[in-house]
């Protein structure tokens, strides 16, 4: 999709659907409405008088052949209160515009922001929406596609602001398209996606963006010890692989400059492994590699926007599966950092891989730690598909990844990690055992990674709820969504 601005009047704009938020607590009379009611000859208030438009947020109204403007359609679209207006609402109604246009037909929509914003960010979020709400999760459908692609966005200001709507595009384009790539990392079955293709498609993107893209073959990996990584993928036929992503140039940074460090739980399919899930939504689990699609996807993004603080990515990429080689409930392993690990459910996998992620990225040199995982039901009980859950002793970062959350829109939420929960996860015959009770689960997943970043500011997000949508929104396709691409890029910009 292209991304255009046009400063000016909207009524001028040719387009097959021009799109007008509208307040759901907004007088008919606002100077905004009643210069649209006036140059449409009154067509605003006669739908507004109607009732067939409630704007409550992304309830839409479309008309055909509008007066007085040289668009095809006008749709309104509801942008709920003013109070509750902000960034991140102003993306998803331009979304829900540029989905509406989708499933309408429609080649070129033009989209109208509202609200006193920074130019730059209004660029942004709303070509961030367009991108998001564009994308379908279809490839392996051979007929009966839903919609047509938009080709053509149309940004419309009433003020031309050079130099920083370019800017805002340019940000908004890179980090669109790095949600949409890591939304389609996770919709691809596991048959597609195994860990050696998810490797594969590291260096592809690599080659685009900038990426220097380094892959730990499984004899490497046991040369230098991982064992709580290499437990996981026993069972399974497909060789794992840990990707490690760094931004070209950005090698030669000062011995004493903080590097950050993503860290994504790439677990292709979970299938529990021996102590193997009830079948019901077992084919979610091909997803279970969200967290590391959102480290690739924002590391391919910032590779682009060259951000001043160092970075590097590491995605350990596995599958857990149940075969005559896979560990057993009991198996003690050692990890990379030396401690031992009592496995009592091979499906706490999720921990055992970053563990040994987590304390290579710190031997590689990270000062600050950034692990992101779809690590526990417990997580989607108590947070639902709302908020992920955080956890973390970087309170300063969590500080400022909860501040960015009203411009992302994705919401965090923190949860406490008291010194108290490590009880539960004591072992009898080694120095931790990968799972606790059913009490605090989410908790004491975190308790068990925290462990392996010892004394390095460390935040963990735990993504299980919110990575996929099987609903779908007025704004975005079913499936995957992308959390923690805007996070994660935020959080350096
Ligand atoms: N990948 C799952 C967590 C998950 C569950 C993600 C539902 C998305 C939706 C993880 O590997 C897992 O199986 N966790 C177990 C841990 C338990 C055995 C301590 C869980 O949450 O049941
Ligand atoms: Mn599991
Ligand atoms: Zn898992």
């Amino acid at each position: 999709m292209q991304i255009e601005h046009k400063a000016g009047r909207y009524s001028g704009i040719i387009c097959d659907l021009l799109a007008y938020p509208i307040f759901e607590d907004e007088a008919v009379d606002s100077p905004e409405l009643q210069a649209l009611n006036e140059e449409t000859g009154g067509v605003l208030k006669a739908v507004l008088s109607s009732g067939e438009l409630k704007p409550e947020t992304h309830n839409v109204c479309r008309i055909h052949k509008p007066r007085g403007l040289k668009a095809e359609r006008l749709l309104l679209v509801g942008a709920g209160k003013q109070s509750q207006f902000g960034l991140s609402r102003l993306r998803d109604v331009a979304g829900t515009a540029v989905r509406n246009g989708r499933l309408a037909g429609c080649a070129t929509v033009a989209f109208v922001p509202r609200g006193e914003y920074p130019p730059a960010k209004v660029a942004q979020v709303v070509t961030e929406g367009g991108f998001y709400a564009n994308y379908e999760a279809d490839v392996y459908k051979t007929k009966d596609k839903e919609g047509r692609e938009v080709e053509k966005l149309i940004l419309v200001t009433s003020k031309p602001s050079p130099g920083k709507i370019d800017d805002g595009i340019k940000r908004g384009t890179v980090v669109g398209n790095a949600t949409n790539f890591a939304r389609t990392l996770a919709n691809e079955p596991s048959n597609i996606l195994t860990p050696s293709q998810f490797a594969a498609r590291a260096l592809e993107a690599g080659e685009r963006s900038g990426l220097e893209v380094e892959i730990l073959e499984r004899d490497q990996m046991e040369k230098l010890g991982m064992n709580t990584l290499l437990a996981v993928s026993r069972g399974s036929d497909e060789p794992p692989k840990m990707i490690i992503l760094r931004i070209k140039g950005q090698e030669k940074g000062g011995p004493k400059a903080s590097v950050h460090a993503f860290v994504g739980k790439g677990v292709t399919f979970d299938s529990g492994g021996i102590s193997i899930k009830p079948g019901e939504k077992m084919e979610d689990m091909k997803a279970d590699m969200a967290g590391g699609a959102a480290v690739l996807g924002a590391m391919s993004a910032l590779a682009q926007l060259r951000p001043r603080q160092r970075v590097i990515g590491l995605i350990p990429a596995v599958e857990n599966l149940p075969s005559g080689k896979a560990t057993k409930p009991g198996d003690v392993v050692k990890s990379y950092l030396g401690k031992t690990v009592e496995i009592i459910n091979t499906d706490a996998e999720g921990r055992l891989i970053l563990a040994d992620a987590l304390a290579y990225a710190r031997a590689l040199g990270a000062t600050h730690l950034v692990d992101i995982a779809t690590l526990t039901g417990a997580c989607v009980i108590a947070l639902g598909a709302v908020n992920a859950g955080m956890m973390g002793t970087d309170q300063q970062t969590m500080d400022r990844m909860l501040k960015n959350c009203s411009f992302t829109g994705e919401r965090l939420w923190q949860l406490p990690l008291d010194e108290d929960y490590r009880k539960a996860i004591r072992s009898e015959i080694a120095d931790i055992k990968n799972v606790g009770n059913r009490s605090g689960g989410a908790i004491t997943a975190a308790k068990f990674l925290q462990e392996f970043v010892e004394d390095t500011p460390w935040v963990h997000l735990d993504i299980a709820g919110v990575d996929l949508d099987h609903d779908g929104r007025p704004f975005a396709s079913k499936g995957a969504t992308g959390f923690g691409v805007r996070t994660l890029v935020e959080l350096l910009s």
